[in-house]
């Protein structure tokens, strides 16, 4: 019988973040995250000044919030984006209540706010998708960068972002043709890392999505791993190399047999 150890997808944000922390490597691509609480989002808060509030089990990028120390002169005040909106509390205990009654599930956690690159005034993260190959070695099948809407804090496909060539979101940061190259290569090992890493934690996935975050000293940051990855995004790019690699891998590993 199939254990939920066993299952093809993991939910949790939060098990999967415990997981990764097991890595002394991979560690230091984590931004810190707790569960969220009053305790918490006071505490995050003033360590990073923008924290991301978001499900534990989420996805598409719903329910998710922005939350940072309004940088203003004289007295300080709080605000949170939440989809299109932004509210400002003069105060935690205003900003925690109205978080509390806007969140779409009970447990939340708090992370690290990354201060995503942007592309033409507008936030963008990457995903590397990495595939169990039949000769059960995980490989690196495609990397797609995410651009967000204009006025979203999130970047998914499904909250209106726009899949993008990682290479023409990056182009401002890295102008080296050869150094583009490597650093996206270092994005695909770093892929392959987080997968044979959390295999052992939870042995029955197959594919994974890992929603990376650069910050502006180009360092790469692991926002999140997806289990359940979406392959077609990859069909938005005008070249179809990638889409199919991952279509290929995707069939191999049974994943589209199950549906009928
Ligand atoms: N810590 C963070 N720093 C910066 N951006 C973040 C952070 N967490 C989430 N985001 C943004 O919100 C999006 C959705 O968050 P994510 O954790 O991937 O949840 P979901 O399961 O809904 O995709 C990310 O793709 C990214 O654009
Ligand atoms: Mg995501």
């Amino acid at each position: 019988m199939k254990t939920a150890r066993h299952s093809r997808h993991v939910g949790s944000k939060w098990r999967k973040n415990e997981a990764l922390l097991g890595s002394r490597k991979l560690r230091t691509y984590l931004p810190e995250t707790r569960k969220f609480n009053r305790t918490n989002l006071e505490l995050m808060l003033s360590k990073y000044k923008m924290v991301y509030v978001k499900p534990i089990n989420g996805s598409f990028g719903r329910g998710v919030m922005r939350v940072d120390i309004k940088p203003s002169s004289g007295t300080r005040s709080y605000q949170y984006q939440l989809e299109k909106k932004t509210r400002v509390f003069t105060t935690i205990d205003d900003l925690y209540t109205s978080i509390q009654k806007h969140k779409l599930t009970s447990n939340y956690l708090v992370q690290q706010g990354i201060h995503l690159l942007k592309y033409k005034k507008r936030r963008f993260d990457l995903r590397v998708m990495v595939q169990r190959s039949p000769e059960k070695v995980w490989k690196s099948t495609g990397h797609i960068g995410r651009l967000g809407h204009p006025k979203k804090i999130v970047t998914n496909y499904h909250s209106e972002g726009k899949p993008m060539a990682i290479e023409l979101l990056l182009s401002p940061y890295i102008k080296d043709p050869m150094r583009m190259k490597s650093y996206i290569q270092t994005l695909r090992n770093l892929g392959e890392d987080i997968a044979n890493h959390l295999k052992k934690s939870f042995p029955g996935i197959r594919e994974i999505g890992v929603d990376i975050g650069v910050d502006h000293n180009m360092h790469p940051w692991i926002i999140e791993v997806n289990t359940s990855p979406d392959p077609y995004i990859f069909n938005q790019l005008k070249d179809k190399s990638m889409y199919r690699t991952v279509i290929r891998y995707s069939r191999l590993s049974g994943r589209f047999k199950r549906k009928k």
